[in-house]
C-alpha cells in the first residue's frame, strides 16, 4: 500500500445553509501535481482553507502521512510541512521583499514573529535560520536581487512570485497554490507554470487550484473537479477532458479548450 501524503476523508464545511464543501474525499500521493478545478463558488478555496488550517471543517477528516491533522490551525500545519499561497496576493506594505518572506517563515519558528522582537539568544539563532531560508526561497523564485526593495514597488507578477517565496521559505512538503495565474498574461502564466514545475522537481508535492485550463492541462498529472461543493470527477487530464459530466456541468457548451 502506498503511503499517502494527504488524505481528505468525507470533508464538509457549511456556511449557514451553504454546503461550500460537501463530503469531498481524495488522496494525494507524494510527488504529484494535482489540480482542483470547478466553476466560481464550487468550494475550491474553502477546501484549501480547510486543508491549510485556515478554517475548521463541519465534519470529516484530514490526514497527513497517516496522522490525523483535522482542525489543526495554520501555524501547526506549516510546522508539519503544509504551505499555501493565497488567491489574493498579499504584500505587507512598508516592508522589504525579504521581510515579507520572513513573515511567512516565522509562522513555523518556535519564537514566533512578535516574540522574535525580544531577541533572546536562541531567538537570534533562529532568526539566522529564518533569514537563510527566506533568501534561499527568494533566489529560488528569481527575486534574490530584489530582497532589499520595498515589496509594494514590485510589479504584480513579481508580487505573485513573492507569494510563492513566502510559502517556500517554510520549507513545505506540500504546497497549495490558489489560482497562481489569476491576473497574469500568457507569458507570465508560462513563467508561473515553470516555477511550479521547478517546485515540483525540488521534491515538493503540489495541489493547485486554477482557472487557466491550458495551465491545468499542461502541468497537472491528476485533476479533481468540484461543483457546488461536491467532487464530480477525478482523473488524468485526458480522462477529465473526455468526462461528459465535467463537460456538461462545468464547461457547458464551451468544451475544454486546452
Ligand atoms: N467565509 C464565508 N462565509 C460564507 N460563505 C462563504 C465563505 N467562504 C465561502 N463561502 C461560500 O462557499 C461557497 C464556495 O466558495 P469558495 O470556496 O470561495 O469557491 P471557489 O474558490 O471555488 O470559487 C460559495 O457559495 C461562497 O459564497
Ligand atoms: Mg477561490
Amino acid at each position: 500500500m502506498t503511503e499517502h501524503l494527504l488524505e481528505v476523508d468525507s470533508l464538509s464545511r457549511n456556511f449557514g445553509g451553504v454546503k461550500a464543501v460537501n463530503h469531498v474525499s481524495f488522496a494525494l500521493n507524494p510527488g504529484v501535481i494535482k489540480a482542483i478545478i470547478g466553476p466560481n463558488g464550487a468550494g475550491k478555496t474553502t477546501l484549501f482553507n480547510l486543508i491549510a488550517g485556515n478554517l475548521r471543517p463541519t465534519s470529516g477528516a484530514i490526514r497527513l502521512n497517516g496522522k490525523n491533522v483535522t482542525s489543526l490551525p495554520d501555524y501547526q500545519m506549516a510546522t508539519l510541512g503544509v504551505a499555501r499561497t493565497f488567491q489574493m496576493t498579499r504584500v505587507f506594505h512598508g516592508m522589504t521583499v525579504l521581510e515579507n518572506v520572513m513573515v511567512g517563515r516565522h509562522t513555523r519558528s518556535r519564537a514566533g514573529f512578535f516574540s522574535a522582537a525580544l531577541r533572546l539568544p536562541y531567538m537570534r539563532r533562529e532568526e539566522q535560520g529564518i533569514l537563510q531560508a527566506a533568501m534561499k526561497a527568494l533566489d529560488f523564485v528569481g527575486l534574490g536581487l530584489k530582497s532589499e526593495q520595498p515589496a509594494d514597488t514590485l510589479p504584480f507578477r513579481e508580487q505573485r512570485l513573492l507569494e510563492f517565496a513566502r510559502a517556500l521559505a517554510t520549507e513545505p512538503r506540500l504546497i497549495l497554490a490558489d489560482e497562481p495565474a489569476a491576473g497574469l498574461n500568457t507569458r507570465e502564466t508560462k513563467e508561473v507554470a515553470a516555477l511550479i514545475r521547478k517546485i515540483h522537481q525540488s521534491g515538493v508535492t503540489v495541489l493547485l487550484v486554477e482557472h487557466d485550463m491550458s495551465l491545468v492541462m499542461d502541468i497537472s498529472e491528476e485533476i479533481i473537479v468540484l461543483d457546488f461543493g461536491r467532487k464530480i470527477a477525478e482523473g488524468t487530464p485526458e480522462e477529465i477532458k473526455r468526462n461528459d459530466d465535467v463537460v456538461a456541468v462545468y464547461l457547458g457548451k464551451r468544451g475544454i479548450d486546452a
